[in-house]
């Protein structure tokens, strides 16, 4: 059954303080509550107070020291108002849990012998019996009984003896934040003082043997604390700021408030096991949980509708932060796109839903790249509208008027509004209304004046047949026939759903440059010339733009290669060879220009201009491709290869990161030449992850590679988060036609642990990020897709349902493909005992 936004209510009871304590046990652990309850003048009236819990087993409760009669039901307690004292009133728990075998991985569970906790968004629930919504914040004490050397929960440790310590958090929090960690662990500690002058001890908690590894984070945890304090005025404001590594993670990371719980992927680096990649996700990753300390923790959700409130502005920050760690150029490049491989699919298919869903099933289906990235492209349009002031102004407002609070996306936008004087109610429907606008663009030309036509249609999505015009920033730049700006970037408020923009005084014809810095998360539709882009992948002063015209000539390109057997002529060629070798342009500018647009992106954008695209067709025209930009810059690699390597040893930082993305890139080409020859030379010589994974990749690529792989699997086979590659890399690099089998194989292979996420992922997910293998024609990898997800789903129905999504781009396709996705999807269904999670996601692309 649905949850709605419209059905709201404020909760019938606060909490003034919570005391836990855990006495720990693989299959039963006890855990015993003390919740000081208070009514919430709020919500006046007399109400019962309903409890949430899940697989508890009730030893005993009670309301002030009198027991509880009322038994728990599935999903929780009910204590009858008629039980309750009038005023405050202290409930006590004892429960009893299994962590062992708790494989959701979802509240209080075990990773390779440790205990540990991820209880966004609702898996406190199965931890006790309490109020398990984000608007119920109370300060927590918890005491850990426990023979493991390490006993951690949120806040700073008050007390500790032989088997247990005790932890206090001063910070009122909702259940969500909660977090526990006992296990046989080592720290890598360093040390922080805030602006204020406020010691912070900093740990990153691993299992023996890891220790070596966390230096990268921990110098991405100091710079991110340096820098919220210097962009956002946001100090730390405990003791101690724990992270701790774990395993078996459904997500990325969790920012619990001090005790950050990561995915050991997030977390774990060296040169020889890490690659840039790798390096720059972590970077990130670390950020972005430690900016939730204020954008999540501080102020939180009032509900769950609410989420894009503290992810969208949290990702918006860790954008900027990495912009400022790296290169914006090439952080914004990156980051459109995977807004386009991820959310604009998502809202181009039967999954799509506003940045602020009003309805869910279950909210553990909508962490999605809506509510994360296109819910930081909003606030990034926001910002561009009130200017950098306005957004510092507003973002002060916000700290200050709503620290402590449960807050909404009404309470965002006022702090904009009264900061800044603008009404926001038509920006509001960016939060309210799915799918990604068309903005078509035309233009006039006479007497000396350019006028710009503009014109917006969002499609109906699901639930959503109408849309109304939306506020779209449209950042312009004009440039004459010599490249020189005219118009230096300017920001047009479009708000019509149909307006235009007149120019004057201009001596020629100018060429625009539009939407730069891809200023509003909008599909541009503008009929250009291969002349025009050419011209502007040479001269535009606006690096996304820059980079944008080049993506666009190959789309181009490549759509006439599927549709019309086009082949790549000099023009497109040559401009980009030009590119590739522009010594005055940032390497990683240039691999990122080299990077050819992948299928799922070239299907995406056929289907979008009325074309039923063929996965086959767009392989081998995306390799015909490749392999003729490889001819024509030939003479150049060898000399870009070598003027490229790196002297000295590995640094993970972003100049040396970028030369060896475009020597890879170079490697790649060569390698379609060479039969794999520089290939496997630099795979022996490799001294980094970076290199050794690129050069295997690169023969891969070309059907050879067999004695590298089994090189590295001698190599790295005791090593998880590298064997993870190792297996992905085999199913994205194999052809279509094997993409089945190949998966099929290594699931058989004894290290194939799908019980773990990262494991089922690095397989799973390969299988369907191939793309011309997921959709081949037999439907052999929609059959395996399915057989895996109905195995996974009664042990993990979170990591289940996320991978389902492989089906949403069900419509772009062929009848027979449809045909073939819809009875895998109604197999699922048909799985006894389906999942919530699955069961919601699979009904929602069912057609
Ligand atoms: N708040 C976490 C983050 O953005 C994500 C946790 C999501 N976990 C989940 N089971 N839904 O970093
Ligand atoms: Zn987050």
């Amino acid at each position: 059954t649905a949850i709605r936004l419209a059905d709201y209510l404020a909760p019938s009871h606060l909490i003034e303080s919570v005391a836990l304590t855990f006495r720990l046990a693989p299959e039963a652990t006890r855990v015993l509550s003390t919740i000081r309850f208070t009514p919430n003048k709020a919500r006046p009236g007399s109400h019962d107070l309903r409890l949430d819990g899940e697989n508890l087993t009730l030893i005993a409760a009670a309301i002030d020291a009198v027991p509880v009669t009322a038994e728990p039901d599935a999903t929780g307690l009910t204590l009858p108002w008629a039980d309750l004292p009038e005023g405050p009133f202290t409930f006590t728990a004892e429960v009893e849990i299994s962590p062992a075998t708790n494989t959701a991985l979802e509240g209080l569970y075990m990773s390779n012998g440790m205990y540990c906790t991820q209880c966004e968004a609702e898996g406190f629930r199965k931890i006790t019996f309490y109020p398990d919504r984000p608007d119920v914040m109370a300060p927590f004490r918890v005491r850990i009984e426990s023979d493991m050397p390490v006993l951690l929960s949120n806040g700073n440790e008050t007390a500790t003896g032989p088997g247990w310590a005790e932890w206090t958090d001063p910070w009122p929090k909702p259940a969500y934040l909660f977090a526990l960690v006992a296990g046989d662990l080592i720290a890598h500690s360093a040390s922080f003082t805030t602006m204020s002058g406020r010691p912070v001890a900093l740990n990153i908690w691993v299992r023996p043997g890891d220790e070596g590894r966390c230096a990268y984070a921990m110098d991405s945890l100091i710079r991110s604390m340096r820098w919220d304090e210097q962009t956002y005025g946001r100090e730390y404001d405990l003791d101690v700021f724990n992270i701790v590594a774990v395993d078996d993670f459904n997500m990325g990371a969790m920012e619990n408030k001090g005790l950050n719980i990561f995915n050991s992927k997030y977390v774990l680096a060296l040169p020889e096991t890490a690659t840039d990649d790798d390096f720059a996700r972590i970077e990130a990753i670390i950020a972005h949980e430690y900016f939730h300390n204020w954008t999540g923790n501080r102020i939180t959700c009032r509900d769950w509708f609410q989420l894009c409130l503290k992810e969208g502005l949290t990702v918006f920050r860790d954008q900027q932060f990495s912009g400022d760690m790296r290169s914006h150029a090439v952080k914004r490049i990156e980051d459109v796109l995977t807004l386009r491989a991820r959310q604009f699919r998502e809202d181009g298919g039967p999954l799509a839903h506003p940045v602020r869903p009003e309805e869910y099933v279950e909210i553990n289906n909508f962490y999605t790249a809506t509510v994360y990235e296109k819910g930081a492209e909003v606030i990034g349009m926001l910002k561009r509208l009130v200017g950098d002031d306005g957004y510092a102004r507003a973002l002060d407002l916000y700290f200050q008027r709503h620290d402590g609070e449960a807050a909404t996306i009404e309470d965002w936008l006022k702090v904009f509004e009264d900061a800044t004087g603008r009404d926001l109610a038509q920006f509001k429907r960016w939060y309210s209304e799915a799918g990604t606008p068309r903005l078509k663009a035309t233009e006039d030309w006479a007497d000396g004046v350019w006028t710009l036509h503009l014109e917006q249609v969002t499609p109906p999505t699901p639930g959503q047949p109408l849309k109304h015009p939306k506020v779209i920033p449209v950042a312009l730049g004009l440039l004459n026939g010599n490249g020189d700006e005219v118009l230096p970037t300017t920001v047009l408020e479009m708000t019509e759903a149909k307006q235009s923009f007149r120019f004057d005084k201009l001596a020629t014809r100018p060429i625009p440059s539009i939407l730069r810095g891809f200023s509003a998360p909008v599909i541009l539709e503008r009929a250009t010339s291969p002349e025009e882009r050419a011209f502007l992948l040479a001269h535009d002063t606006d690096p996304f733009n820059k980079w944008e015209a080049g993506r666009a000539l190959a789309k181009d390109l490549l759509a006439r290669m599927v549709t019309d057997n086009a082949s790549p002529g000099p023009d497109w060629l040559d401009a980009l060879a030009r590119v590739a070798t522009d010594d005055s342009l940032d390497p990683a500018f240039r691999a990122l220009a080299l990077r050819l647009p992948g299928e799922d992106d070239m299907a995406q954008t056929l289907h979008a201009s009325g074309i039923t695209p063929d996965p086959a067709r767009i392989h081998a025209a995306r390799r015909q491709m490749a392999d003729a930009l490889a001819r024509r810059l030939q003479p150049e690699l060898a000399g870009l290869i070598d003027s490229l390597a790196e002297p000295g040893p590995f640094t993970p930082e972003a100049r040396a990161a970028g030369r060896r993305a475009l020597r890879l890139a170079a490697l790649a080409l060569v390698t379609r030449t060479d039969g794999g020859l520089r290939a496997a030379e630099a795979f022996r010589s490799a001294n980094n992850m970076t290199e050794e994974v690129g050069a295997l990749a690169c023969l891969l690529d070309i059907g050879r590679g067999q004695s590298e792989l089994d090189t590295f699997e001698s190599r790295w086979g005791k090593d998880r988060l590298v064997m993870d590659k190792w297996f992905s890399l085999q199913i994205l690099y194999a052809a279509p036609e094997a993409t089945a089998e190949t998966t099929r194989r290594l699931t058989d292979h004894p290290a194939f642990d799908w019980k773990n996420p990262n494991r089922f992922r690095s397989v799973i997910g390969a299988l369907s990020g191939n793309h011309a293998g997921f959709h081949h024609a037999s439907g052999d990898s929609y059959r395996l897709l399915a057989d895996w997800l109905i195995r996974l789903d009664p042990l993990n129905p979170q990591t289940a349902a996320r991978m389902s999504t492989a089906f949403e781009t069900w419509a772009r396709y062929d009848a027979d493909r449809q045909a073939l996705i819809q009875a895998e999807l109604d197999r699922v269904l048909a799985a006894p005992g389906l999942s919530r999670d699955l069961a919601e996601m699979a009904e929602r692309m069912r057609r």
